[in-house]
């Protein structure tokens, strides 16, 4: 009997998941972890809400309501949703809590102490107008790489880039559509260039990566890692635990990824074992699995290891598993961008198997796949019926 630990990627809590979620890295996770538990294996499956950064915020602006209002919000109604899908986890937790605030802000400490963590002025997009600093969402623009349009200056989900001040073009302020300069503000960045032998040599052995996940990491480590900035211009989210940094929070991405750890000890206390989280993440015979969508392979298979590999003693991930898209009418299926399938009335419609069943077998796994009610009608009743 061996140890699984399933780790399933954050849905923002910004909107209702859909059926692009569901397929891309909820159901997935979830067969796996079934399959699991048949061999006899012992599982724990951890996730929750993302529910820091600018799709909150932003979302937030849109509504004129608070971020703290929306986070909790989506975070019920995607707790039910997933619920109501049948998909097991162990604890569905989310970021904006004591206890995943802790644990963020503990590895804060010990990477700075490491020297893993340094100050530096930085240009970041700063709207003259609107007279704010515009992180992440705040801007879109052009993705310098593949051309695609209204990306996002944080990272293009189109061709998976991320993306540091200035690289966007025709960049503009989601607000007021002006021009952002780009001002000198104080931030925190992750050296993980002292990671590149360390994270060269973890990538090399992982045979058994899927090719898009292998390539696309291969392809960062090959162009030379960068050191990131950690930390925004804005009050929601994570606090940087040190005197003088109220005005600015700690970088979504460098803390979501930190759930899975915060989850499992959540998760330990709560069913009063508090050591069992370490037989997870430190014994030597558990392996660790992410399901995830493909924008999300850098976060998972560079950033969050080398957090990992500067604590230490943690098990590091075995297998990154990204699916790629689900279509609708040519389209990704996205609720940031409208088009959205949301669960309660697909599920007031059909059984929650038809569509669990539908989803594995149109699983876009290997490429995008297209979703139309006529093939699900098909699907359901020629092969599932
Ligand atoms: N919220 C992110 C998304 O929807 C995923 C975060 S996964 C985590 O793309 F690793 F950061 F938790
Ligand atoms: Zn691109």
């Amino acid at each position: 009997m061996s140890k699984i630990c399933i780790n399933i990627a954050w849905p923002y809590a910004n909107g209702a998941i859909h059926l692009g979620h569901v397929a891309g890295s909820l159901l997935p996770p979830d067969i796996f972890g079934r399959y699991n538990r048949l061999k006899g294996n012992e599982v724990l499956v951890v996730g929750g809400s993302d529910q820091h950064g600018t799709p909150i915020t932003v979302t937030a602006e849109k509504e004129g309501s608070t971020p703290a209002a929306v986070a909790d919000r989506y975070h019920a109604i995607n707790k039910k949703a997933i619920e109501d899908l049948d998909i097991q986890y162990s604890l569905f937790s989310k970021t904006h809590g004591d206890n995943h605030i802790e644990v963020v802000q503990d590895i804060f400490m010990d990477l700075l102490k490491k020297g893993y963590l340094y100050e530096k002025k930085t240009d970041q997009y700063y709207c003259p107008k609107c007279r704010k600093f515009l992180p992440d969402r705040y801007v879109e623009g052009i993705c310098p790489k593949c051309g695609a349009k209204d990306v996002r200056s944080d990272q293009c989900d189109w061709c998976g880039t991320t993306f540091e001040p200035g690289d966007l073009l025709s960049a503009r302020c989601i607000h007021c559509s002006s021009d952002p300069d780009v001002r000198p503000t104080n931030h925190f960045f992750l050296k993980l260039t002292a990671f590149t032998e360390q994270l060269v040599s973890f990538v090399d052995s992982k045979d058994h990566w899927r090719s898009n996940v292998k390539t696309f990491t291969e392809n960062w480590l090959k162009d030379g890692l960068v050191d990131r900035a950690i930390t925004r211009d804005m009050s929601w989210g994570v606090p940087v635990p040190l005197p003088g940094w109220e005005e600015k929070a700690i970088y979504v991405w460098f803390e979501a990824v930190m759930g899975y750890l915060s989850t499992s000890i959540e998760y330990s206390k709560m069913i009063g074992k508090p050591e069992l989280w370490e037989e997870y993440w430190k014994g030597p015979d558990t392996k660790h699995y992410y399901f995830i969508g493909k924008d999300n392979i850098p976060f998972h298979s560079i950033i969050w290891p080398a957090i990992l590999m500067g604590v230490g003693g943690l098990n590091l991930p075995y297998d990154i598993p990204a699916n790629e898209y689900l279509m609708f009418r040519g389209g990704k299926l996205s609720k940031s961008r409208g088009g959205a399938i949301d669960i309660p009335s697909v599920l007031s419609k059909y059984d929650v198997d038809a569509v669990r069943y539908y989803l594995s077998v149109n699983m876009p796994d290997t490429h995008d796949a297209d979703f139309t009610w006529e093939d699900f009608r098909i699907k359901v009743n020629n092969e599932l019926v």
